[in-house]
């Protein structure tokens, strides 16, 4: 039986070890219907350990996650139905050619061909690809590779679309195509959740973040909460022998009445915190 709650996804006290490492320590999380929530932490942080337990590829040692109210544990088929999920590295065969990776992708899923092409047709037409369905995968750029895999993870129609670093290592156009792609996506009604290391990316698209650091979720709100928490206005003074110094006010009159007392020898500019800032304020670090 799906069990009623809050959020579409949910989990709760998750831990995944490796031997000595705890690499998810005790993770509770919890994403509404129509979210764009966005994981954000550095290398090593925990997030793909996360996710490959969030979609059932991986079992947690500890602790329960809930797809659409259906406990991954005892539905896990149910479960696994709800969502559509993209690896951070490509699954697709490169010897085959667009359409032919869907469609392949498509039979897997159950689905007759006659639903797999409507569904194919759909769904290339909101990620622009039908120039592209008869070329080799192997012969397309990252940014249209990821086009394909989006088209394969929701040709069953699923609930929610998990992304792993869906535009690592792409160039700030196809990042930029792809972030419209996954806006169209939500708006047709799919849930996303996506991780990434890209400050800019969690603030842009994400209606949600969760900042993780070493498995631990440290911090979770909108981009706007998160700021507002460390305060709007960083205030950078750098010494002449290049150090650095950053602090925080609510507001530019205060930042600016606070540079004031700042050594005169140092150089100072007030400009608008971001994630980045958010993530140093708390980890220490950045990311
Ligand atoms: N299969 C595994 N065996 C051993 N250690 C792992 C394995 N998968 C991940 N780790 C470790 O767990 C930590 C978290 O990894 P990961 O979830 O991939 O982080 P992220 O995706 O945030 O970069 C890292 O220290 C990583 O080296
Ligand atoms: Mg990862």
């Amino acid at each position: 039986m799906a069990e009623d709650g809050e959020g579409i996804i949910r989990a709760q006290g998750l831990v995944k070890r490796f031997g000595k490492l705890t690499a998810v320590d005790g993770l509770d999380i919890s994403v509404s219907k129509g979210e764009i929530y966005g994981f954000l932490g550095p290398n090593g942080a925990g997030k793909t350990t996360t996710v490959r337990m969030l979609t059932t590829m991986e079992l947690p040692d500890e602790g329960r996650v809930w797809i659409d109210g259906y406990d991954t544990k005892t539905e896990f088929i149910k479960a696994r139905r709800c969502v559509g999920v993209i690896q951070q590295q490509n699954s697709l065969d490169k010897d085959l050619t667009v359409r032919e990776n869907i469609i392949h992708h498509a039979l897997m899923q159950n689905l007759s061909l006659k639903e797999s092409k409507k569904r194919m047709k759909e769904l290339s037409d909101i990620m622009e690809l039908n120039d592209r369905m008869g070329s080799k995968v192997e012969t397309l750029s990252g940014g249209w590779k990821k086009r394909v895999a989006i088209v394969c993870s929701l040709i069953h129609n699923p609930d929610i679309l998990f992304m792993d670093e869906p535009t690592t290592g792409l160039d700030t156009q196809s990042r930029n195509l792809l972030w419209k792609m996954i806006r169209n996506i939500n708006r047709k009604g799919t849930t996303i959740f996506l991780t990434t290391h890209y400050i800019f990316e969690a603030e842009s698209l994400c209606d949600r973040v969760g900042i993780i650091n070493k498995g631990k979720l440290i911090a979770e709100g909108t981009p706007e909460e998160l700021k507002e928490r460390v305060g709007n206005f960083a205030l950078v003074a750098t010494a002449p022998d290049g150090n650095e110094s950053i602090t925080y006010y609510k507001d530019m009159d205060t930042a600016k009445k606070a540079s004031l007392d700042l050594p005169h020898d140092n150089s100072i500019s007030i400009r608008p915190t971001n994630l980045e800032d958010v993530f140093l304020e708390l980890t220490g670090r950045k990311i």
